[in-house]
């Protein structure tokens, strides 16, 4: 089950998100560091070769315990980072798209990641204060220059990645997308249609789907599938374009949720949770 993100970046289709590897709210580090380096292993171990993380993500803390846990990095293994976002405190985010702070940050994650070239570079926001065409053409200036392989955007709509479309060469989108949440279905589908890989964030809701009195509970039961596992393996069934990157800071949840990849649901199963 895997993906060929551009075209020429296989990944399976199960991935790891390393936000949740910071403080709360997304700030400092981590509460546990020796465990959150051990999530990471432990991922590259099960075979995980695809990581989503991001500047913002501690600032710095989730691009840096990648760099710590894995570095020098397995032959195949691909990171995606995106910039976009600053912050001012725990929980809050805030979009910047300047060319010149798109550059910045491409720059400091290379130099965190320990990488001569990221191979998935996305866009976290677009900045409604910038034109679209500087923020990719920003983008497309650094993939020029050898420093990024591909381009990502992340929460758009049909009609913002259409005319993201006309300035770069879109290979991916990363929307809020899960069992329980399908707003973004339209996205979804054009991004089947075009080949574009979708990466869902918060695939079990941010630990909501997971938890016992869930929508997923009659299915557990039935299927002896934990609730994460079926709301991985929903969106595995959803798309082949579909590359889920659900995020843990135990290595107990890491391992849960990477069974998923053995769960496999019937048609009328998948069916019920339409
Ligand atoms: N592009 C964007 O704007 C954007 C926004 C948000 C996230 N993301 C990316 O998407 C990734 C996934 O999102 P996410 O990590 O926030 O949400 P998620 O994968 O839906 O859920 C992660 C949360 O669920 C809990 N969890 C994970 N596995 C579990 C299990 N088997 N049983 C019970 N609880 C479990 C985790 O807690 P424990 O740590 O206790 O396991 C964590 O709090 C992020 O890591 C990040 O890379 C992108």
């Amino acid at each position: 089950m895997t993906f060929a993100i551009g075209g020429d970046l296989p990944v399976h289709r199960l991935g790891y998100g390393a936000m949740q590897l910071t403080g709360p709210g997304i700030w400092g580090p981590p509460r546990d560091h020796d465990e959150a380096i051990r999530v990471l292993r432990r991922a590259v171990e099960l075979g995980v070769d695809f990581i989503d993380t991001a500047d913002s993500y501690g600032p710095n803390v989730s691009e840096e315990l990648i760099r710590e846990a894995l570095h020098p990095y397995p032959e195949g293994l691909v990171i995606a980072t995106k910039a976009g976002l600053t912050r001012t405190g725990p929980g809050q985010w805030h979009p910047v798209g300047r060319p010149e702070y798109l550059r910045q940050q491409a720059e400091l994650s290379l130099r965190r990641l320990g990488l001569e070239r990221i191979d998935l570079f996305q866009l976290h926001r677009i900045d409604s204060q910038v034109p679209l065409a500087d923020q990719l053409g920003a983008l497309v200036e650094l993939q020029k220059d050898g420093k990024i392989r591909h381009i990502g955007l992340s929460e758009v709509s049909v009609a913002q990645l259409t005319e993201a479309r006309g300035y770069a060469e879109i290979v991916s989108v990363q929307n809020l997308y899960n069992v329980s949440n399908r707003q973004s279905e339209d996205v979804l589908d054009y991004a089947a249609a075009e080949g574009i890989g979708f990466i869902p964030w918060y695939p079990i809701a941010t630990g909501e789907l997971a938890r016992p009195g869930g929508p997923l509970d009659a299915l557990a039961a039935q299927t002896g599938a934990t609730p994460a596992q079926l709301a991985l393996a929903w969106l595995l069934k959803r798309s082949p374009v579909m590359l889920p990157i659900p995020g843990t800071s135990s290595v107990a949840h890491l391992e849960e949720n990477l069974a998923a990849r053995t769960v496999e649901l019937t048609d009328e199963q998948y069916a019920s949770l339409v």
